[in-house]
């Protein structure tokens, strides 16, 4: 837990200073993540949101990013309300179509943001063809990977540049800690990263960063039985009549499910689903007994929420429903409980 480290001669010590600019703890924590996504390099934040903004501080006033339209909506917070004010500009597209991310492509590009699968509609990205046309234009390719877990993807070994988590999610695993973690195998971006962690100073503290070291242990474990879990919740899902649609990447009609099976393990913990509208999805949230209505995602507990109104209701009106993410759209976190129970609490509520 220390802040200060006691030197043996000024400027001579055992590698610590100061917990800002480094602490064993965190360390430990960096080198476990960086494994974790098979990269060279792990820098650890405070919180997912803290990671994003340190690595977008290495842009440029007049530096474009491109970015998939269907992205966590306090991503689009960041870029849209926070960034643009700092001369970033910004184009939102549809990632799956591979087309679509080369047209929004201009000489300013400078980054490509995915996150596949996307927040809340579960879209797939190819991150492998996105890569290839992103790098032949010069622009770099970062990865939120909160959703799929290091476990289920690897984006650096499908071209990807730089990883972000928000490691409050899966890899903590608990809901008991916020954090947050870039991962890269650069040397040049770990050595501006490594500059800006310390500069901007969003940096997790030590107990955190245990915490984070503990959750991970079961990692793998949770994961799989989750995806397990999602699979039979969300074909359950689509047999309901009062369900109009189930956004889920393994579903044999999931319109990227190749992609999916290709780039993932398995099909991940998340599952969202349409209702007839918002008022029909409310008394649903407010009748399941076993899902806490809750926001965040990817702990050993069940959540359910409301996208529109609750994680993505900082994404104005219009633009939500022009990415698809209606007024009756519920998503789903699925944990580590008995999946017979999390079927029966759905169609409970449901009927
Ligand atoms: C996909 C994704 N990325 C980033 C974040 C932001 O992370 P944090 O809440 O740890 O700041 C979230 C949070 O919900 C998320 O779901």
């Amino acid at each position: 837990m220390a802040t200060t480290f006691a030197q043996q001669g000024v400027g001579k010590h055992q590698g610590f200073e100061y917990s800002r600019t480094g602490n064993p703890t965190r360390n430990a924590l960096e080198e476990c993540l960086a494994a974790l996504e098979d990269a060279k390099h792990c820098l650890a934040f405070s919180s997912g949101l803290g990671a994003e903004t340190t690595l977008m501080l290495l842009l440029n006033p007049g530096d474009h990013v491109v970015y998939m339209e269907d992205v966590y909506g306090g991503t689009f917070r960041l870029f849209d309300k926070v960034l643009k004010r700092f001369g970033l500009t910004f184009s939102a597209v549809d990632a799956a179509d591979v087309d679509a991310v080369e047209k929004s492509i201009t000489p300013k590009t400078r980054m490509v943001w995915l996150e596949s699968p996307t927040n809340p509609l579960l879209r797939v990205v190819d991150i492998d063809a996105v890569s290839e046309v992103a790098h032949s234009h010069g622009a770099m390719v970062c990865v939120d990977n909160t959703f799929a877990t290091p476990y289920l993807q690897q984006p650096l070994h499908l071209g990807a540049d730089v990883v972000v988590h928000s490691s409050t999610k899966y890899i903590g695993g608990h809901s008991d800690v916020v954090g947050g973690a870039i991962m890269t195998s650069s040397d040049e971006l770990e050595k501006q990263l490594r500059f800006h962690q310390n500069a901007v100073g969003a940096v997790p503290s030590p107990f955190d960063c245990w915490l984070l070291l503990r959750g991970v242990k079961t990692l793998a474990l949770r994961v799989e039985r989750q995806s397990m879990n999602a699979m039979e919740v969300a074909s359950a899902l689509q047999g309901n009549t009062a369900v109009k649609r189930v956004f889920y990447p393994g579903l044999e009609n999931h319109p990227n499910r190749s992609v999916a099976a290709r780039q993932m393990r398995m099909f991940g913990g998340m599952v969202s689903f349409e209702l007839a509208d918002e008022a029909t999805a409310f008394r649903t949230l407010e009748r399941l007994r076993i899902f806490a209505l809750a926001e965040s995602l990817g702990a050993v507990e069940s959540l359910a929420e409301h996208p529109a109104r609750m994680t993505h209701a900082s994404i104005p009106a219009q633009e939500r429903q022009r990415s698809g993410v209606g007024d009756g759209l519920i998503r789903l976190s699925i944990g580590v409980e008995d999946v017979a129970d999390l079927i029966a609490d759905l169609e409970s509520a449901l009927s």
